[in-house]
């Protein structure tokens, strides 16, 4: 049984019953950092070990973990862990290689922005101590470091969980009954520390019994919705399908789909939102039947320094992730393509941002930076 598998790698980890428990997708302990392999789901449950943030940023990178606000918290565990194995000896020492730590953290990917705020949040910390501890950094300081550190990342881990609970309530009040919905990507709990974004305004409304059926577009190139969306929305019980992406409008137009909700990687201060490649599509769909199209994102996610969508960095990932599946080459030799990873969605596709703060409708600049000031 995979949880058996599970913990017979890492006896630390409680055996899980894989249909009724989400399994822990990052776990922080011994100075290490284990995590959830998700290009093995659903068909494998391994951990890997992390031990150095450059270790933490390839797993990253690599796509071992994903979702936004999942790699900003792996984020600020691999920042505690590095600052803890390097033990800066001096304030000086621990400036330069806190600084060297989250840049090498934010190099990881470019799209979310949790992964820059985690890192820079945990930055902030380090020099605040360094700043309050000048001179040379003995092993009392150090124990006070570490901790401080440790006690930061669980915050970042924390403040999700909570943010995730919010949006689930927020966004099921949206919803109406018999809610026939659509997602996209995995905005689920496999994406953060707590019940998911979109997914948990989805679990959240089928716990009031809102919910008649749910739809997971499969997400094409890296098929989180195939592999993860459905599969967490099984495990809950929810009566859904997956469909391929290019089936979404057909759906929409014939099976009484009345609300969408996804995710969100970066939303700029106009609301304008980067999330999952297809995104935009499924809003322009939704807006041509007059569909509700939701976005479900802590504030976090919301980038004040991006004043519009065209100031946000769409990851390019590998084509290789487009030409291949599963390690099987599906072009032509020699092919040519192209992979965007993300897109932008405008404001105006968009009904409601959904924020552990509340819902931000209509869509505006002000509105979004009402939603932050709460
Ligand atoms: O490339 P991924 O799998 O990290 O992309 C994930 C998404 O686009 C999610 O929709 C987004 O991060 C929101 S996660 C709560």
């Amino acid at each position: 049984m995979p949880g058996m598998e599970n913990s017979a790698r890492h006896p630390s980890l409680p055996a899980f019953d894989l249909y009724k428990m989400i399994p822990a997708r990052l776990v922080y302990k011994n100075s290490s950092l284990k995590i959830l392999d998700q290009r093995l789901l659903p068909d494998r449950i391994v951990y890997i070990t992390e031990k150095t943030a450059a270790g933490v940023a390839k797993a990253t990178r690599d796509m071992a973990l994903r979702g936004a606000p999942l790699i900003g918290c792996a984020a600020a565990f691999g920042f505690a862990l590095e600052l803890r194995r390097l033990a800066p000896a001096s304030a000086a020492d621990l400036q330069k290689k806190a600084r060297r730590t989250a840049n090498l953290l934010k190099a990881a990917r470019p799209t979310a922005v949790a992964l820059f705020y985690a890192a820079d949040r945990m930055l902030a910390k380090a020099l605040a101590f360094a700043a309050a501890h000048p001179g040379r950094l003995g092993p009392d300081a150090h124990k006070k470091l570490f901790s401080m550190l440790d006690r930061e990342a669980a915050l970042v881990t924390s403040e999700d969980e909570a943010a995730c609970e919010a949006m689930g309530l927020h966004g099921a009040k949206l919803l109406p009954k018999n809610c026939v919905i659509m997602t996209h990507c995995n905005a689920g709990a496999l994406a953060t520390m707590g019940i998911g974004t979109a997914v948990g305004v989805i679990n959240t409304a089928h716990k009031q019994h809102k919910i008649r059926h749910a739809y997971s577009c499969e997400t094409r190139p890296y098929l989180q919705g195939a592999r993860l969306t459905i599969w967490e929305l099984m495990r809950e019980g929810i009566p859904s399908e997956l469909i391929t992406d290019n089936m979404a409008a057909h759906i929409i137009k014939t099976c009484g789909v009345n609300a969408i909700v996804v995710g969100a990687d970066r939303i700029a201060a106009n609301g304008d939102t980067a999330n999952k490649i297809g995104t935009y599509g499924l809003a322009v769909i939704a807006k041509h039947h007059k569909v509700p199209f939701y976005v479900a994102a802590p504030t976090p996610t919301v980038d004040t320094e991006a004043s519009d969508g065209g100031e946000i960095i769409i990851e390019e990932r590998s084509v290789r992730e487009v030409t291949y599946v599963q390690n099987v080459c599906i072009a032509p030799k020699g092919v040519k393509a192209r992979h965007p990873a993300f897109d932008v969605t405008p404001a105006a596709l968009i009904t409601a941002i959904i924020t552990e703060k509340g819902v931000i409708s209509p869509v505006t600049r002000a509105n979004v930076a009402r939603n932050l000031n709460k």
